[in-house]
């Protein structure tokens, strides 16, 4: 028996544009999910439940056809990250079932081999994913990630911020699909908002080394005009956003592909516990970690 775990992520800024090449900000959060892998008598590969389908068997499956390896495997999941709602839950669950059962059979972590079947996992449920979740989950940290370059690792200095769950789940390519609309029926618009994403990311980044946090949060909301703009944001978004700026967040936008799924929110420190209850009267809320360990093995 192998037990591994992987993080979810939030995008800082930068999502959908992302897709058409602008870089986005990206963080690990400590919110994981685990994965039991167990040998067992007949060959093929299941989740204990019975289930099918799940990012976590294909790529299980990934991992056994490289080996060369004809063994069954029984994959047990318990995931603290919340589902469809862009918090990378499909690729965390798809890293660490890949990474216990590699290191079951073989006593190695091969992180670009994780990465690789973690990828062939998520196409289950994303049909074209872009490698960000992926990444995350297999190598952990924060960063930028472009298209064209992939994952990039920079400490961003960020340690803390706020996730609200809308509960509304949705689905990214749905989403990818109203912004490649705009993007065709509004070209001139669409190629001035891309090239004010790319900007905004640098001055993100700038922010961010030099910690501040007020300034964070308002390019934030302006991230967040943008994304109102193109298409992708929805009530409860708008009504998580509001919660958040009334308890007293810097900033608030959507994270991850929107029309539902989560808000994030940065504010000092000691002001994150006191919008908790703010938000929390309507909406689930997290105090995450962020830039946390990729997929690791752990102790049984
Ligand atoms: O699947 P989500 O909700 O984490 O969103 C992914 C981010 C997008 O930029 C909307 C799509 C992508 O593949 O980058």
């Amino acid at each position: 028996m192998r037990t591994a775990s992987a993080p979810g992520k939030v995008i800082l800024f930068g999502e959908h544009f992302v897709v058409h090449g602008s870089p986005a900000i990206v963080a690990s959060i400590d919110l994981r999910a685990t994965a039991i892998v167990e040998l067992a008598r007949s060959g093929g590969v299941r989740l204990r439940d019975g289930s099918r389908g799940s990012p976590a068997v294909r790529a299980a499956e990934y991992i056994l056809s490289r080996l060369g390896a004809s063994a069954g495997l029984v994959i047990e999941i318990r995931s603290k990250i919340p589902q469809s709602v862009g918090l990378g839950s499909s690729a965390a669950v798809a890293a660490s079932s890949s990474a216990a059962a590699l290191h079951l059979l073989t006593g190695r972590v091969d992180h670009s081999l994780i990465l690789e079947a973690s990828y062939e996992g998520e196409k289950i449920v994303h049909y074209m994913p872009s490698g960000m979740d992926t990444s995350i989950a297999t190598f952990g940290g924060s960063g930028l990630y472009t298209r064209s370059d992939g994952y990039r690792r920079l400490d961003i200095g960020l340690e803390e911020i706020l996730v609200v769950n809308t509960g509304r789940q949705r689905r990214t390519g749905d989403l990818v699909l109203r912004v490649r609309e705009f993007s065709e029926k509004k070209p001139e618009l669409f190629k001035q908002l891309l090239d004010e994403v790319g900007r905004m990311i640098m001055e993100g980044l700038d922010y961010l080394r030099s910690r501040d946090l007020e300034k964070l949060g308002r390019l934030m909301n302006r991230n967040q005009e943008f994304l109102r703009m193109v298409g992708v944001s929805s009530p409860e978004i708008e009504e998580a956003i509001a919660l958040c700026l009334e308890g007293g967040a810097y900033g608030a936008k959507l994270t991850g592909a929107g029309g539902g799924g989560c808000v994030i929110a940065v504010a000092d420190p000691d002001k994150l516990d006191k919008i908790i209850p703010v938000v929390s009267r309507r909406f689930e809320v997290f105090r995450v970690r962020l830039g946390v360990d990729g997929v690791r093995i752990e102790q049984p």
